[in-house]
């Protein structure tokens, strides 16, 4: 198979890498893809939503399969633009109207409403309607969680709680808050807002991957750590590593998930009609507290996301050992049901090394050095047999006109070790850490540390 993939991020890059890996990928292009993915396949120089350019490359070089990374192209309808041509590839991603469920929380929360699927109370306001959103915020008890409907990129969801010395209370600053986003905070993307009820405990992301015929396969599950700093403090990023498998996503967990949000997802988007082949991503919670009618330990959704994760695909890649191109088939053909998934037993851990100033303003050009060091695997190579290297997944990364690798993005690029334990892999990927060099990097230490209490 011909396959090109869309993107140029680090889950790119692990996909990439996955995909390589596959016998019956004979040929991988990236569009645009970064420094990294090159080891994979070659780079096309496209941009992930010139879908004209998209459709006569493929036509040019007999592309079989388009694999999205991203969600921009999905939420914009690439999977309804190629359906609409002749001979055109198959595309592993929702239709426009599916990507909804990340396109506008409105959207999702409903979705999930109407299909009896846990996630907090809420109701969506606009402008005209600041009054009851206020009278509705009244009836909660803060932090309040106050969401833009649509894609703000990542950075549209304010949760505001009470604060010590702050003589303003937080349902006072959630009302502020409120006419700020009402009134274009995040530009159109917050012209409707989600009011949403708290809830309390700990994350995870659980992937799963499905052929629109009804059949499913749970990918390995990961963590995420959003902020910055070391023990989960200071601004939100796009993510500073992520381990997999996650201790307390245990099997009586993983059932409730199936039963409770999965099954339910799988059966609304039937009942739906929207059409989805691909990657589904619940942002899931397990509370800690009674909720509604649900229990503490109990999951629940926090969001959709209509693609994979990232950094959670630097993980979640590197722990699936079956054929990442059979079980894409099988979603493209709508015979994931005659496919198999086989999990990596070992902990998968990532560490992703960032520009200094991220996720404020950060210089980008510096030279990284250190990427070709021994420990680390070069070009396609199949983990399990270097199980003692680690692998390096390309985020923000360039060439520049002297042909050296140069950072080009906040997050630059991801370290990826296996281990017997959570422990053992972030033991292994600090050493890797250590070895690349480059002005103003910055990284975590404590990935996966919170987890050593379950
Ligand atoms: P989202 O963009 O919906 O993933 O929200 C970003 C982050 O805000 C989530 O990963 C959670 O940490 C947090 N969050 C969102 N909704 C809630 C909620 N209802 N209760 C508690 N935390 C939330
Ligand atoms: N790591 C979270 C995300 O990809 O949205």
């Amino acid at each position: 198979m011909k396959v090109l993939l869309l993107g140029s991020g680090g889950r790119e890059c692990a996909i990439a890498w996955k995909l390589a890996q596959s016998p019956k990928c004979n040929q991988l292009f990236i569009a645009p893809g970064n420094a990294g993915t090159s080891a994979y396949g070659q780079n096309v120089p496209i941009k992930v939503n010139e879908f004209d350019k998209i459709a006569l490359f493929s036509k040019e070089q007999k592309i079989d399969m388009i694999v999205v990374g991203p969600e921009d192209p999905l939420v914009n309808g690439i999977a309804d633009f190629f359906a609409a041509l002749p001979d055109a590839p198959k595309v592993i991603g929702p239709s426009k109207a599916a990507a909804q469920l990340e396109g506008s929380k409105d959207f999702a929360k409903g979705f999930m409403s109407r299909h009896g699927i846990p996630t907090a109370r809420y109701q969506s306001f606009t402008a005209a309607q600041y009054d009851d959103a206020c009278r509705f915020l009244e009836t909660l008890q803060a932090p309040y969680v106050l969401k833009a409907d649509g894609l703000a990129a990542g950075k549209g969801v304010l949760i505001i709680a009470e604060e010590e010395g702050n003589p303003k209370s937080a349902l006072t600053r959630a009302k502020e808050e409120l006419k700020e986003m009402l009134n274009g905070m995040f530009g159109a993307a917050s012209a409707t807002v989600v009011i949403e009820e708290f809830m309390s405990g700990i994350e995870c992301s659980v992937f799963v991957l499905t052929d629109g015929e009804g059949h499913y396969k749970i990918l390995p599950v990961a963590k995420d750590y959003k902020r910055i700093g070391e023990g989960d403090t200071g601004p939100n990023t796009g993510g500073m590593g992520n381990c997999s498998p996650v201790p307390f996503a245990d099997d009586v967990f993983m059932q409730k998930v199936e039963e409770r949000i999965v099954k339910p997802t799988i059966a609304g988007l039937k009942a739906d009609n929207l059409k989805y082949k691909g990657f589904i991503f619940l942002g899931l919670i397990r509370m800690d507290r009674d909720i509604q009618q649900y229990h503490a330990g109990d999951p629940m959704v926090i969001e959709y996301n209509v693609r994979m994760g990232d950094p959670e695909t630097e993980v979640v890649m590197p722990r699936i050992q079956s054929d990442l191109l059979d079980l894409l088939e099988g979603v493209a053909d709508g015979t994931l049901d005659q496919k198999t998934l086989v999990e990596d037993p070992r902990t998968a851990v990532t560490v992703v090394l960032v520009s200094g100033g991220y996720p404020g303003a950060y210089e980008k050009g510096k030279v990284m050095s250190g990427l070709d060091h021994p420990l680390f695997t070069q070009g396609v190579v199949a983990p399990a047999e270097n199980a003692e290297k680690s692998i390096l997944f390309h985020a923000g990364t360039a060439l520049n006109a002297q042909g050296e690798t140069v950072t080009a993005g906040g997050r630059v690029i991801c370290v990826t070790s296996y281990g017997n334990d959570r422990n053992e892999a972030l033991a292994q990927s600090m050493r890797g850490a250590e070895l690349i060099q480059f002005d103003g990097k910055y990284y975590r230490h404590d990935i996966g540390q919170d987890l050593n209490k379950f």
